[in-house]
Order: C-alpha cells, then sequence, then structure tokens
C-alpha cells in the first residue's frame, strides 16, 4: 500500500478541482448523475464478495458480518442516486417596492475531502462518496491507514462505472500527515469527517485557514435504557448485539446499559449468559460472530479500560480480558464483556472504549434514567426497551442524542438520517439532510419591472 503524504493530498485535490471547475461532472444533468450513480450500484452488488472478503482481511470483522453490508451499501447508492434528481431551490414571495422577483439556486459546494475511519470501511466509504456525487461535488477520500483496500477499490469501480477521472480521487496515509494536510487544505470547500471527537477538535481548528465547511460524526457513550415492562426476550439479545456487534467498534453503541432495578439481576445474568455463548474467532469462518478488533493499539486501548474498570471496583460478570485460547492468542480478540458494580463516573462508564464492553448500571425512574442518560458529553445513539407507551414517548424526547431506538437497536435506512447532538459532533448523513451538506444556496434576484 502506498503511504500518501501531504504532497498526494495536493495532488488530489489539483485533480478533484481541475474536474469540477473544467470536468463535465456538475454539468450532467440529474439524469445522468443518476445512472451513473446506479451503474456504480450495479457493479458494487455484482462485486460485494470480493469487497466484503476485503474488509474482513483488513479490520476483521466476521465474513458473516461484512458480507451482509451489500444491502446496505448498494441501497446507499441508488437512494443517493435517487436524490440526485430531486435538487432545487425555492421561488420566494418579497416584499421589497417595484417588481423584483426572488428565488434560490443549489449549487455543488465544490471539493470534498472525506476522512473516514476503519470500522466500515466500504459502506463508510460510499456514505461519503455518494451524496457528494449525487450533489455534483468532486472528492478526495483519505481512507482510514488500517482499512485501506475496498475504499481503493470503490475508487476503481467509479471510473468503471463512468464517472469522469478526476472527480474521485483516493488517498491513502496517515492522519497526521495525509489527513491533517486534507483538513488543512485550502483549495478544500469542505470536509466530512467520521472519527473520534479528538481528532474531530483538530479537523475544526485546521477548517479555520480558509473557513470551509465541516460535518462531523464523532464519538458516541450512548445509552441503552431497559425497564421493568421490556419483553426480555427481545431486550437481552437486542442490547447485547448494541454492544458486541463488530467487537463494539461502532460509534452509536449502547455501552452504557441502564437497566430497572426491579429486573436488574435478572436481566443481568441473562446478558451475561448470552455474552458466553457468542463465537468469537476467525472472522473467516462463517459461523463466527465476532472477529478480533482492528489493531495492537486497539487491543492496548480496550484492554486497559477492562483494568481500569476492575481497578475501580466494577465486577465482570462475562468476560473482562483479552482471548487467550491458543487458537486465537497471536489475535486481537477480545471476550464480550458485561461489568456490574459500575457508578457512573467512572472512566468506563464516561469514555469511549470502542470494544465489546457493557456497563449495566440499575436505575429506579424514568426520569433517573432520562437525567443520567443525558449526563454525557456525547450524544450520538440511545435505546429504549419498554411495552409502555409513555415511557417510551417521554424517553425518546428526552434524549438528547441523534437517534433513539425503541424496543431495537441500530436501525439504519439511507433516507432516515444519522448524526450526534453535543460532542458526537454536527451535519447529519442519510436523509434530505446529508444531500443539503453539499450544497450551497445562491439567492438570486430578478428586477422584472
Ligand atoms: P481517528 O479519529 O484519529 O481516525 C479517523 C480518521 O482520521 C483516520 O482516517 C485517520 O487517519 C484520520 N486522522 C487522524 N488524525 C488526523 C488529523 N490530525 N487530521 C486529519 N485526519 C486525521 O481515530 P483512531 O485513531 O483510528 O482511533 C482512536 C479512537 O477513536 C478509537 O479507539 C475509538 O474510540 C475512536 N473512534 C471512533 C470512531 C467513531 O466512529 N466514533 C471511529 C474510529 C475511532
Ligand atoms: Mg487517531
Amino acid at each position: 500500500m502506498a503511504e500518501g503524504d501531504a504532497e498526494d493530498i495536493d495532488r488530489g485535490v489539483a485533480a478533484a478541482r481541475r474536474a469540477f471547475e473544467d470536468g463535465p461532472w456538475r454539468r450532467f444533468t440529474p439524469f445522468q448523475r443518476q445512472a451513473i450513480l446506479l451503474r456504480l450500484a450495479d457493479l458494487v452488488e455484482e462485486r460485494f464478495d470480493e469487497i466484503a472478503m476485503l474488509d474482513t482481511l483488513d479490520m476483521g470483522g466476521p465474513i458473516s458480518a461484512t458480507r451482509a453490508r451489500k444491502g446496505r451499501a448498494v441501497g446507499l447508492l441508488r437512494y443517493y442516486a435517487g436524490q440526485a434528481t430531486t435538487i432545487h431551490g425555492d421561488t420566494i414571495a418579497n416584499s421589497q417596492a417595484g417588481e423584483i422577483f426572488s428565488f434560490t439556486l443549489k449549487e455543488p459546494i465544490g471539493v470534498v475531502g472525506a476522512i473516514n475511519p476503519w470500522n466500515g470501511p466500504f459502506g463508510m466509504a460510499v456514505w461519503k462518496i455518494a451524496p457528494a456525487l449525487a450533489a455534483g461535488c468532486t472528492i478526495v477520500l483519505k481512507p482510514a491507514e488500517q482499512a485501506p483496500l475496498s475504499p481503493l477499490w470503490l475508487g476503481e469501480l467509479c471510473l468503471e462505472a463512468g464517472i469522469p477521472s478526476g472527480v474521485v480521487n483516493v488517498v491513502n496515509g496517515p492522519g497526521r500527515t495525509a489527513g491533517a494536510a486534507l483538513a488543512a487544505h485550502p483549495d478544500v470547500n469542505k470536509v466530512a469527517f467520521t472519527g473520534s471527537t479528538a481528532t474531530g477538535q483538530a479537523i475544526i481548528r485546521a477548517s479555520a485557514g480558509n473557513v470551509k465547511r465541516v460535518s462531523l460524526e464523532l464519538g458516541g457513550k450512548s445509552p441503552d435504557i431497559v425497564f421493568d415492562d421490556a419483553d426480555l426476550d427481545a431486550a437481552v439479545p437486542g442490547a447485547a448485539m448494541a454492544v458486541f456487534a463488530n467487537s463494539g467498534q461502532i460509534c452509536s453503541a449502547g455501552t452504557r446499559l441502564f437497566v430497572q432495578r426491579g429486573i436488574y439481576d435478572e436481566f443481568v445474568e441473562r446478558i451475561a449468559a448470552f455474552a458466553k455463548q457468542l463465537r468469537v474467532g476467525n472472522p473467516l469462518d462463517p459461523d463466527i460472530q465476532l472477529g478480533p478488533l482492528v489493531s495492537q493499539g486497539q487491543l492496548e486501548r480496550v484492554t486497559g479500560y477492562l483494568e481500569s474498570g476492575k481497578a475501580q471496583g466494577a465486577r465482570a460478570v462475562s468476560g473482562g480480558g483479552r482471548i487467550l485460547r491458543e487458537d486465537l492468542a497471536e489475535g486481537y480478540f477480545v471476550e464480550p464483556t458485561v461489568f456490574t458494580n459500575v457508578r457512573d463516573e467512572m472512566k468506563i462508564a464516561r469514555e469511549e472504549i470502542f470494544g465489546p464492553v457493557i456497563s449495566a448500571l440499575p436505575f429506579d425512574t424514568a426520569e433517573e434514567a432520562v437525567a443520567r442518560g443525558n449526563a454525557t458529553d456525547y450524544g450520538l445513539g440511545s435505546g429504549v426497551w419498554t411495552q409502555n407507551l409513555t415511557n417510551a414517548h417521554r424517553v425518546a424526547k428526552g434524549l438528547r442524542a441523534g437517534s433513539v431506538w425503541v424496543n431495537c437497536y441500530q436501525a439504519m435506512d439511507p433516507a432516515v438520517p444519522f448524526g450526534g447532538y453535543k460532542m458526537s459532533g454536527y451535519g447529519r448523513e442519510s436523509g434530505r439532510e446529508h444531500i443539503e451538506e453539499f450544497l450551497e444556496t445562491k439567492a438570486v434576484w430578478i428586477k422584472t419591472g
């Protein structure tokens, strides 16, 4: 893998700028952009087995899970293909004297820098590229250095689908060189970033130089609230996989599990039993449910949190450490872990771990659950499990988070906006809001009198 640096970012941005100013992409009709995005969707659908294999090899997601992401990747492309034909301004009645007509035009913002993490390499690359393309923008994508393979291939498929050369540029390289250069680049009009909150803050600072637009999807410490009237047969696996899926490497994972006191002991026992029967192992084995963490660095980070939890008095009722079984001892495997005896102020209950670690916390009333659920700098995901309509509505309104899932977790759809409150970022991905992230609004006044 070539290691791109600031000079390669310069070349990528120059190519994207040329393609934006002189190339045909933004002059294509909406139908033409739609047709090409649909062709790209077909190519992705045809090649998806290989794409899934690349992601599994790169970041360790179980092959069953990376293959299952086909519907989402293809669906995103087809949704944004449709969005390409829906862009429009408004005609606006004004109150000026004389005959003067006012309307707005929607125009592509220009060159977009996209910076991605490693936890869903292909889907995340599609999620950044497709709406920008639908809007008529050109792009420089800087994938995560841990998982560069499938995003590079997406770049090739873009060419094969008929997207003109220079419109999509993929530059691999580390964050501190290539990523930082893209974030600061004076000729980039917008940066779309997904990753840690600390890097998001660096990107905001870097954006000041040319006042580029920024959208950020950052970390989380999402509350998942189980009431004593919940359907436990659904809530136990639902709340477990809200954290353990992708070995916990999901920004909106419901890692703070609030359980109403009357069912706390039973619930903890059942979720620990669920954790213990999960099949962790070689991600190429189709029967495996959880693979390793992405890297040595992530392994150290997660096991560091496990040690911190124990040192602060938490008790692991399942898991609690690295998996040292002979066939897995050389990989970055961590046991699905459920901690009890956790207090809200402990490090494991406050900071994003990005590993398969649940903190189970008892609560008494709905008001208390909402208040403690909101007592965090983050606001990305959240969950509620209850059969009581009043609880469901009150808690859904009370939680300060970009998504609330009731009696489910992590439902996603290309048409439904996703994003954060507070330090989980700003801007929305998916839905009508997403395309707006890549558009400028121009007001035009025409004196007709
Ligand atoms: P990161 O946020 O540093 O990296 C994400 C992307 O940003 C990568 O492409 C990286 O190369 C790039 N990057 C890094 N520094 C940059 C800079 N100064 N300017 C521009 N781009 C830069 O995340 P990292 O280091 O991979 O993981 C650290 C922790 O962050 C994880 O353990 C996890 O807790 C959290 N994280 C959260 C994610 C989320 O979706 N909420 C995704 C990835 C990581
Ligand atoms: Mg980093």
